[in-house]
């Protein structure tokens, strides 16, 4: 059995040498932001010391060594999620990105459905919104229930034959309930409809294999998984990704564009080429490359089970804590690393961020974290807003205990 020296992973982290106020950092907003190990850091500043040119144009060396670098990386990105080819994988800015080229790009049937949830980050249904304002489709949400799990029958109630595509958050930023991915899937692929799986929060924490799954899309966050800020990917069955409309178009995302009788005739490359136009984030698709190699050399499942405990550790004090209240369901099974929570003797979860962070240096997310509909569903004013605690691998059960120490001195304090 592998056992995995966490106090080295942690060494990894230098931003957790530093100390705020005296106190050292406990940063428990990874589901924002993951921080970056060396490895990341030191595979980025190659490039920018060694080769920082332009990849698949310069015949250079230079530009020989970004082009197999780029390349590489993005075949790290594919073995990590499991896609059958790199072409599979696109890389974008983030996850939003990631799904508004599905939004805007996939051939849509006019007056067809899209079904999504009211659990969804506002960047997996905003898109779809905006798509259905354009083209006259229709949108159904299924709600979720109070813990933030789901009844399958409300999912085989709401697609249906007429259904074109599904959007569902695999993991939720909020809640941190896990839905039952594979039973969805298999309801829209009887039904004729393309699933796109939020992946944002899931990829980073449990291991994502999407040909397992079979999802159409999956969009993810490679700054939540320990790779660069500015970087996210979205994978894509070929199929798709070639009968696609394009996104942006321009530079690099042509074999050749011909001059005819005054009219100028593109002819397009396929996918990933077809959707990454101009010049790209070089740097971050490397540092994305070095972030995959990272969490694989430690384990997707070892980092899920990493991560179950200090939630557990977390959650079963919380539960017994006077004031706080807690979102999402007890089955820790279902939940990703993160817990988001209220306090009814304070206004605001900002109150909550300020004083954690102010008073322990424990840094957590508050508001409602881009998923207002939920908040609404639950009857709390985004204005109130949860305060969100998230976990990942560099974390250890002092940071948990020093969440709940802070915790207690603010209830004390303002009860
Ligand atoms: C569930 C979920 N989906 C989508 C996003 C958007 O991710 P990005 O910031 O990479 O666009 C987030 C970000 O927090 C998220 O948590």
């Amino acid at each position: 059995m592998k056992l995995t020296d966490w106090k080295r992973v942690r060494d990894d982290f230098p931003a957790l040498r530093r100390r705020i106020n005296g106190n050292p950092v406990v940063y428990l907003d990874s589901a924002c932001m993951a921080l970056k190990p060396r490895q990341v850091i030191d595979a980025m500043n190659v490039y920018y010391e060694q080769y920082p040119a332009c990849g698949g144009r310069s015949i250079h060396t230079f530009g020989k060594e970004v082009s197999e670098a780029y390349a590489l990386a993005r075949e790290k990105m594919a073995r990590f999620i499991n896609a059958s080819r790199a072409e599979e994988c696109i890389w974008t800015r983030n996850a939003t990105e990631a799904i508004n080229i599905v939004a805007r790009s996939l051939k849509i049937p006019k007056g067809s459905k899209i079904v999504t949830t009211s659990l969804e980050h506002h960047s997996g249904s905003l898109p779809f919104v905006e798509r259905a304002h354009r083209d006259g489709l229709r949108i159904e949400v299924v709600e979720a229930r109070p813990d933030g799990t789901f009844d399958i029958e409300d999912w085989k109630a709401a697609i249906d034959s007429t259904t074109s595509l599904v959007s569902v958050v695999h993991s939720s930023n909020v809640t941190g309930t896990v839905v039952s991915l594979r039973e969805i899937v298999e309801i829209a692929h009887d039904r004729g409809a393309l699933v796109l799986s939020d992946d944002a929060q899931y990829a980073p924490h449990h291991p994502l294999d999407v040909q397992a799954f079979d999802v159409d899309f999956s969009a993810l966050s490679v700054h939540k998984m320990c790779g660069p800020s500015g970087m996210g990917l979205l994978y894509g069955k070929l199929e798709h990704l070639e009968s696609m409309d394009m996104f942006l178009t321009g530079g690099d995302t042509v074999a050749d564009v011909r001059f005819e009788d005054g009219r100028i005739i593109p002819e397009y490359l396929p996918p990933p080429e077809k959707f990454e136009a101009g010049l790209q984030n070089y740097a971050g698709a490397i540092g994305a490359g070095a972030a995959a190699d990272y969490l694989s050399s430690i384990g997707m499942k070892e980092i899920e089970k990493r991560e179950r405990s200090l939630l557990s550790r977390a959650l079963d004090a919380l539960k017994n804590m006077n004031h706080v209240h807690i979102l999402g369901t007890d089955d820790i099974r279902l939940r990703t690393g993160l817990v988001a929570f209220t306090i009814d003797t304070v206004g605001s979860a900002h109150d909550v961020a300020t004083f954690l962070n102010d008073e322990y240096a424990v840094m957590v997310r508050s508001g409602a974290h881009c998923a207002n509909p939920f908040h609404y569903q639950r009857g709390i004013p985004p204005s109130k807003g949860t305060a969100r605690a998230s976990f990942y691998l560099y974390n250890n059960e002092h940071d948990v205990d020093t969440f709940l120490e802070a915790l207690r001195a603010l209830i004390e304090a303002s009860s």
